[in-house]
């Protein structure tokens, strides 16, 4: 439906966010391997995990409520339909794990996705899982593909690209399979696939290399710093590695709370996010806010789960411009469109580049982002891995395109707060897709 936004400029208060979407797609889509019941708490109603709760379902998992918790059981024999389809609807979450599980199980299954989704690289997991064993049937980089299953082969990979998508479909198939995987990280990427097996199962570790000191060679009085390896992580699973059940208490979504931190930044104002997930490979956002010129405090830290949180406020304040690239914009790719939005409404000119992975996700991100940077009266670069974006003062209100990505539509909602005038949006059911009730939060911090 097309959505009006006015522009508001008190803002504040203490919001919290709906469970953490990469989690909650891993611990739905383990259930299906796991030997023992998984309890969840505050898993998320948005569109995406709801996929991959059917998809489990569709294996066997049966899914009930015991009070605040869902419990996930999973059936003793799996069961696959004859010619069974999963329809992963607009989740590459979905299909790219799910797509390792079923590589690793005696079945043959069809994945297949929306028009979003069957747009969206598979090569990038076809070409590894058809190495480890897996047959898979598909037009050479793409939606609807057929897997049939097997017992894998042990496996060791160099990821070419920097996705935790494909290393966690690796890592969920060797233990579909009972074979050893290793996986190596030139760049780190979100670990929650790691950190859930290790606090449910057993038979992963992760090990971080680290620098050494050397004699410098153009000068052997001096010592330098250098990688002893081309990588910077392993991570590696035996094949005994297992899932055995337990509890996951899913933490609020931090690509979710991005929007609103953002609108804490632009506004000069204060908005504090609780309960919020602090995964380290996770903040980098935070550490962009931090960078450009905002406070951010951060309380109430625990770690449940395996997985850091705490509460984040952050006030505003003239938001400088900076230059984003290589680990950095990996750290932060989900929230690129908000960084683009605070940087139309920041002095002087930001520059995002090794952002190239934004052009296949739900939309071309970096071409969304550029159109509606420009309805918006902003100069704006579209380069090859990235943008160039010139921050302006008194923007006039617009009508904003979704593109069909939820993260675009809420990013220029946000940006529609700070506009001289109404804009629109023409598309809000979008946000459904990671989070249903942004519009309520987003009223609960107008003040
Ligand atoms: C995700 C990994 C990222 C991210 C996506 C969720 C995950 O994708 O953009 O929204 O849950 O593993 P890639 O791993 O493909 O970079």
């Amino acid at each position: 439906m097309l959505r009006t936004l006015k522009p508001v400029r008190r803002l504040g208060g203490t919001i919290s966010m709906p469970g953490d979407k990469s989690i909650a797609h891993r611990v739905a889509l383990m259930s299906i391997i796991s030997h023992g019941p998984l309890r969840v708490k505050n898993f998320p109603g948005n569109l995406d995990c709801l996929t991959s709760l059917k998809a489990a379902q569709a294996f066997g998992v049966q899914v009930s409520k015991d009070g605040e918790e869902m419990v996930l059981t999973p059936p003793e024999e799996l069961t696959f339909e004859p010619e069974m389809t999963v329809d992963c609807g607009n989740s590459g979450t979905t299909a790219r794990l799910l797509a390792g599980i079923i590589s690793g199980k005696d079945c043959e299954v069809t994945l297949a996705g929306d028009e979003s989704l069957s747009r969206r690289p598979m090569k990038r997991i076809i070409a590894p899982l058809s190495e480890m064993g897996a047959e898979v049937f598909a037009d050479e980089d793409h939606l609807p593909m057929r897997i049939r299953g097997r017992k894998l082969i042990p496996f060791e990979y160099r990821m070419p690209v920097a996705s935790a998508q494909v290393k966690s479909s690796l890592l969920l198939a060797g233990m579909a399979s009972s074979c050893s995987v290793t996986v190596r990280e030139e760049t780190i990427t979100r670990d929650h696939t790691e950190r859930m097996v290790v606090e449910l199962g057993e038979g992963l570790t992760v090990t971080d290399i680290k620098p050494i000191t050397v004699p410098d060679p153009d000068d052997p009085r001096k010592k330098r710093r250098e990688m002893p390896e081309d990588y910077k992580r392993e991570i590696r699973i035996t094949g005994q590695a297992k899932i055995n059940g337990g509890a996951v208490d899913i933490p609020g979504d931090i690509s979710t709370a991005s929007f609103f931190l953002a609108a804490a930044a632009i506004s000069g104002r204060t908005i504090a996010v609780s309960n919020v997930g602090l995964n380290p490979t996770r903040t980098g956002f935070l550490d962009y806010l931090r960078s450009v010129g905002a406070k951010v405090e951060i309380s109430d830290r625990e770690v449940i789960s395996g997985e850091p949180r705490g509460t984040v406020t952050v006030t505003g304040d003239r938001l400088k411009a900076k230059k984003i690239s290589g680990s950095q914009t990996v750290a932060l790719i989900d929230e690129i469109p908000i960084v683009a939005v605070m940087a139309a409404f920041a002095n002087g000119t930001t520059v995002i580049r090794n952002a190239g992975e934004l052009k296949v996700k739900e939309s071309d991100r970096l071409q969304a982002t550029a159109e509606n940077l420009k309805l918006m009266g902003i100069k704006c670069g579209l380069l090859a891995d990235g943008l160039v974006i010139d921050g302006g003062a008194q923007l006039p209100g617009t009508d904003f395109k979704s593109f069909g990505d939820h993260r675009i539509a809420m990013a220029f909602s946000i940006a529609s707060l700070f506009l001289v005038g109404p804009s629109t949006i023409d598309d809000d059911s979008v946000v459904g897709i990671s989070c249903p009730d942004f519009y309520e939060i987003l009223d609960r911090i107008k003040q």
